[in-house]
This record gives C-alpha cells, sequence and structure tokens, in this order.
C-alpha cells in the first residue's frame, strides 16, 4: 500500500531496533498517523484488546509479533517456555471473534515447540514464524485482488464502461491487514487497471471503521467513493445503486457462514431481497473449519458500551470524545453478526473464489478438511 507516497506494511521490525514492533495506532486515523511501537507482549496484548490494531489478518500478525516480543523478555529453558505459554494465553484472551488472532498464535507456539530450548534459538524461530505470517498474508491479499478483479471486469463489460459501485461495511482494507486489504483487494485491482469504480463506504457504527478508515485508504489511493449511513444500502440496492457488495470476515466457518462486523447480516439480506451479488474475500487463515454453524458456534465479542454512546471526532486540532446519547442510558455493544452461507455469493480467496458451502471450501483447500 502507499501511504502519503511511500510503500508501507502495516507492521514492521524497526530497522534501527530489531527488539521493537511498529504498527499505526488506528484509534486515530484519519485525522493523525502515527506508528506506535510495540515493545512487550502485554504492549501488543493492549493494541489488539483497545484495537490500535484491528482487523483480521492484522490482529493475527499482531499476536505473532508480540510472541516474538515475549521470546526476546523470556528467561532460559523451562521458565522461558511456560513465560512463552502464559503470553500466548494473555494473546488468545484480547478478541474472541476473528480466528486469525488463535491460528497465528498456533502457528508461531507449534514452531517454538519443535525449536532447541534455548533464548536465541526461541527468538529466531518467533521472529521467522511472525514475519512468515506477515509477508504470506500480504500475498494471499494481494491474490485476492486477483481472482476478485474478473468479478467487477465482468460487471463493467455488462455495463458496457459505466461506473460499477461496490458497497463496503466496517474496514477490510490494507489498514485490516498487512497489504492490500481483503475486500478492498479486488476494488484497488480494478481500480488500478483504469476500471470506473466507485465505492459506497458503510460508516460502521459504532467505531466507525468504514467512516474514518476506509475512506481513509480509498482517498489515499485516490478510489471515488461515499461515506453513507449504515442503513442506507437497502435504499441504494433498490434504487439500482448497488453492482455488488464485497466485505471481509473474521471467521467463516465449514459450512460457508461468516462472520464479520455487526451489520453485515442486514446487508446481505438487502442484497439477497434485490438480486446483487454478495462476496466475502478472505485469506484461508480466516476459516475456522472447526465449526459448522456461525450463528450458534461462533463467540461474538460484546464490547463497551461507552462506543456506543460516545463518538470520537475531530476538533481543534484534537481528537474529542462527545456523548451522543442520555448518560444513563444503557447501551448495547454487538460487534459482528453472522451472515448465513445461503445469502452469500460466492467466497473470494487466495487460490479462486468458491462457493459458500463445504464443498466449495473443500475444493480450494483440500488440506484442511482435517480439522
Ligand atoms: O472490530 P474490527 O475492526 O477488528 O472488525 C474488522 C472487520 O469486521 C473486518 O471487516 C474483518 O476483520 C475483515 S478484515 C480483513
Amino acid at each position: 500500500m502507499k501511504l502519503q507516497g511511500e510503500l508501507t506494511r502495516t507492521i514492521w521490525i524497526d530497522p534501527r531496533d530489531p527488539h521493537t514492533v511498529h504498527t499505526f495506532d488506528q484509534r486515530l486515523f484519519p485525522f493523525q498517523v502515527v506508528a506506535e511501537p510495540l515493545r512487550t507482549v502485554e504492549d501488543a496484548a493492549i493494541a489488539i484488546e483497545e484495537m490500535h490494531v484491528r482487523g483480521a489478518p492484522l490482529i493475527g500478525a499482531t499476536a505473532a509479533y508480540g510472541l516474538y516480543l515475549a521470546a526476546l523478555a523470556a528467561p532460559e529453558g523451562d521458565e522461558g517456555a511456560a513465560f512463552l505459554e502464559q503470553s500466548a494465553a494473555r494473546l488468545r484472551r484480547t478478541r474472541p471473534t476473528a480466528i486469525d488472532l488463535f491460528y497465528c498464535i498456533q502457528r508461531v507456539m507449534d514452531a517454538l515447540a519443535v525449536a532447541p530450548p534455548n533464548r536465541s534459538s526461541r527468538i529466531a524461530t518467533a521472529l521467522e514464524a511472525a514475519n512468515l505470517i506477515a509477508n504470506e498474508s500480504a500475498e494471499q491479499c494481494r491474490m485476492i485482488g486477483v481472482h476478485g478483479l474478473p468479478i467487477i471486469e465482468a460487471l463493467s463489460a455488462k455495463k458496457q464502461g459505466k461506473t460499477v459501485n461496490i458497497l463496503t461495511h466496517c474496514n477490510a482494507g490494507w489498514l485490516a491487514c498487512i497489504d492490500y486489504g481483503t475486500a478492498t483487494s479486488p476494488i484497488y485491482a480494478a481500480f488500478d487497471k483504469g476500471i470506473d469504480v466507485h465505492v459506497w463506504v458503510d460508516e460502521t457504527r459504532p467505531r466507525n471503521q468504514g467512516g474514518k478508515i476506509t475512506a481513509f485508504e480509498l482517498l489515499e489511493h485516490g478510489v471515488p467513493h461515499t461515506i453513507i449511513t449504515d442503513n442506507a444500502g437497502g435504499h441504494l440496492m433498490q434504487h439500482g445503486l448497488v453492482d455488488m457488495v464485497i466485505v471481509g470476515t473474521d471467521r467463516t466457518t465449514r459450512k460457508g457462514d461468516v462472520a464479520n462486523k455487526i451489520g453485515t447480516y442486514l446487508k446481505a439480506l438487502a442484497a439477497k431481497d434485490n438480486g446483487v451479488p454478495f462476496y466475502v474475500a478472505l485469506p484461508s487463515s480466516t476459516l475456522d473449519l472447526s465449526i459448522r454453524d456461525g450463528v450458534k458456534e461462533i463467540p461474538i465479542e460484546q464490547r463497551s458500551e461507552e462506543e456506543v454512546k460516545y463518538v470520537w471526532g475531530w476538533k481543534d486540532g484534537a481528537i474529542e470524545k462527545v456523548l451522543t446519547t442520555p448518560e444513563h442510558s444503557p447501551a448495547g455493544n454487538y460487534g459482528f453478526d453472522v451472515t448465513p452461507a445461503r445469502l452469500v455469493t460466492g467466497l473470494i480467496t487466495e487460490r479462486g473464489i468458491c462457493a459458500a458451502s463445504e464443498a466449495g471450501i473443500l475444493g480450494l483447500f483440500p488440506e484442511l478438511d482435517h480439522v
């Protein structure tokens, strides 16, 4: 991705201090672009928990680098192994819904389990595993763009070159990933190829990841877009103003049910009712084939009521927090919902597009069947 003209990823090792990992504090976007140093596993855990970093692939990669930071602090021998186990447990408690978190932690712990039991080997192993996860994730997102592009090309051809209007929810862009994004990757690929695209950006209450982060990304890249309120999508679809929906996901089950940011399900229902194709873009790190029924089995994060009752905005050069509800009214804050597979037109993955079904997923990822 290009940030202020520079090629940048969302997480990196400090070139002058290899004991420090950097990421962006996403709470400050779009008003300020500030790199945040992570020096301990607790820094990484807090960054995930408090959503300085967010988005399934970036949450996973941050946890992986968190284990590298843990390895740097771990003592020798059995005590070091116990410290790493405790660190993994701490990271697992940060957020419940995105499966990438658990997948990435397990990958690093599996690598550590077969590493020689001394400090320097553990440090090198954890760093190598975290770098591999980040590089693989970026490449998976690039390939999602390669496979998703023909869908947009076909819509453009059907419309004889007229603008293809794409609706997206939340932020499944490069800031949610290591690079490219998931839902946005085909959009960037189409835009870069000269296809006339326009993106309807759902604001995505309560934290406004769409209005703040997706809009920031699209603006940086020059992609035409319009921010809309979360409830506008159905109206736009009824009036033929949406040609397709692409969203990301935090966890996709064996039968193709998809958990994503709260409000995604309602967009899928509106899309079905209006014959609008509804695609979900995901790297295979987001598949959870150990469960089938997303509605019953995917843990849905509930966050503080503060996020619903207040908004955070920019005034006079600083971020301000403003109460928007009666102070003493209680509020519910469900972070995600599940879109059943029957509402999903297709899954766009790094290996191609498949049906949101067990057969479709296993057709592309047969090696995951053992889970
Ligand atoms: O709560 P967040 O901001 O971490 O939720 C992010 C989303 O729901 C994204 O749409 C999803 O993680 C896909 S990210 C490529």
